[in-house]
């Protein structure tokens, strides 16, 4: 077994299922946010629906298991990569190859980058200002107010969409890497990528349009 866990395919293995199941979870995320459109009575409900049901923490356990699986193996993969390549110097590549290089080398970074605004992000909405609504008598976190507070701030945003973008292109190579992984290979590359580019695009999107929302709330 330990020698399996060593085993360059294994650990690109356990980085994909990591990443899609983070994937799955973070276009269910961007698809709640987006309830704040319908205004704070829903997005609050909704906030407040799923913090309260029995599922919220074991869920919570779940998904901090799947991030530091993700981040610990791509970090083992990288040093690996690293190693080899410094053992092999100065071997001619393709145009195609460096691209492709470029892609793959890419990912620490924009992961990397990704974490520090996920600790950031947690900090602000998950562990921040607490204030209540009341509705129908129910106490409710107000979480639509410090969305609106927030993304009113230039730098805050500035900082979020700028991480949207890193969000993007780490989804979008990392959708093509999670094929090449599972031996997808009779699926035509183009055919990968523009998948990817559109999931990652739907993902990235959909989170910086809610930045946009809430400057057009505050200022009507
Ligand atoms: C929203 C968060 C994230 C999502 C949805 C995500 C998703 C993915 C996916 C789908 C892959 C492709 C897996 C494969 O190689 O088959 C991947 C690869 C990778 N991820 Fe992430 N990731 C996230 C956060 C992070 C973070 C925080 C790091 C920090 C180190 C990171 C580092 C990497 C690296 C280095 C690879 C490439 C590994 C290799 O060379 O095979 N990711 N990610």
């Amino acid at each position: 077994m330990s020698c399996l866990l060593r085993t360059t395919i294994f650990r690109k293995q356990i980085v994909a299922v990591s990443g899609l199941m983070i994937s799955g979870f973070v276009l269910i995320h961007m698809a709640g946010n987006c309830l704040m459109f319908l205004g704070p009575q829903v997005y609050n409900f909704y906030g407040h629906q799923i913090t309260s049901g029995p599922i919220y923490y074991p869920i919570e356990i779940v998904l901090l298991l799947a991030f530091l699986t993700h981040i610990g193996t791509a970090i083992l993969i990288t040093r690996d990569n690293r190693k080899a390549n410094v053992s092999t110097p100065g071997a001619m590549r393709t145009g195609g190859e460096k691209k492709a290089r470029f892609g793959s080398q890419s990912m620490i970074y924009t992961g990397l980058l990704i974490l520090v605004f996920l600790i950031l992000h947690l900090i602000t909405f998950r562990f921040g200002t607490y204030y209540e609504a009341t509705y129908n008598g129910v106490i409710v976190r107000d979480l639509y107010r410090l969305m609106i507070e927030k993304f009113n701030e230039p730098l805050y945003t500035g900082w979020y969409l700028f991480s949207m973008v890193l969000l993007g292109i780490h989804l979008s190579h990392g959708f093509s890497a999670l094929f090449q992984t599972f031996g997808f290979a009779s699926v035509k590359n183009c055919t990968v990528k523009k998948i990817g580019w559109i999931f990652a695009l739907l993902v990235a999107g959909g989170f910086s349009a809610q930045p946009i929302y809430a400057i057009w709330v505050a200022g009507r």
